[in-house]
């Protein structure tokens, strides 16, 4: 289904754009898909991959805003049934050839406002920086959705660029892209009736070694480990810098 709001439809039209950066045209966009996306890419799998549980109970898993897939294959290599959506169609044939092979694992282009799916579908939402995309007067309504399609007892992850700083939430690069601060997330997961399970930083800008990466001082080979170990820091000192960071919210649909 096509984006319906002109907000949305910015939003499809800027990742449109993006997926001719490959597998990580998402994350850091002005990197264009090199080293350092790919490095912010580890650190969002290394921040994650652990919350989910073991292969063959992870059970079926949604990735809103799944870009161009790269979680989504990671995804379908734990969970029964993947089903992933975004606003962006390139994104969505990007995440197609990505997700080549696996069965199991079905793509849509959707804009979130609804979710065309059953109530209680799923045992894992996953959202990695997309609903810094919808809007204010929007985003209670898309999380009513997740609410709805989750299971009783399934779990939210929404790992988000956050800031407590109103000079830093909107930035006239990215004018779709609010980074909220921690206390609405928690409000808004609150009112929609999410039990917040875990809050935890993942990720800070400018953290030491990502220049070397970025320029290439440091091998490739190194980015899983050191996108582990900068997740392993920031649970560890939990120090927030003054602009933003990205954050991993952890929320449960309750049981009745
Ligand atoms: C920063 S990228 C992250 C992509 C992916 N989650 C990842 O971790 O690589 C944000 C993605 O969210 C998608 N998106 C933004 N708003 C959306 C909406 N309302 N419904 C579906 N997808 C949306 C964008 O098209 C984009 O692909």
């Amino acid at each position: 289904m096509k984006p319906q709001s002109t907000h949305f439809k910015q939003v499809a039209s800027e990742y449109d754009e993006l997926a001719a950066n490959g597998l990580y045209a998402t994350l850091a966009p002005n990197n264009k898909g090199g080293r350092k996306s790919e490095y912010v890419n580890a650190v969002f799998d290394a921040a994650i991959l652990p919350r989910l549980p073991e292969t063959g109970v992870c059970g079926c898993a949604l990735d809103f805003g799944c870009g161009t897939g790269s979680f989504t294959r990671v995804l379908a290599q734990h969970c029964s049934q993947v089903i992933g959506v975004d606003v962006s169609e390139h994104m969505i044939a990007t995440a197609t050839q990505v997700c080549e092979g696996y069965a199991h694992v079905r793509l849509l282009q959707i804009d979130g406002e609804s979710l065309p799916f059953e109530n209680a579908s799923f045992d894992h939402v996953i959202a990695r920086e997309s609903l810094c995309y919808v809007p204010d007067d929007m985003l209670g309504g898309v999380l009513e959705e997740i609410y709805r399609v989750l299971k009783p007892g399934g779990r939210f992850l929404w790992l988000e660029q956050v800031s407590t700083n109103p000079f830093w939430q909107v930035h006239p690069g990215a004018p779709n892209l609010v980074k909220r601060d921690p206390r609405v997330l928690r409000d808004e997961l609150a009112q929609r009736g999410f039990k917040l399970l875990e809050q935890s930083m993942v990720r800070a800008p400018r953290f030491p070694w990502i220049y070397p990466l970025w320029f290439g001082l440091l091998p490739r080979r190194l980015i899983p480990a050191l996108a582990r170990w900068e997740v392993a820091w920031h649970r560890r000192f939990d120090q927030h810098p003054r602009r933003w960071w990205d954050a991993l919210f952890i929320a449960e649909r309750p049981r009745p």
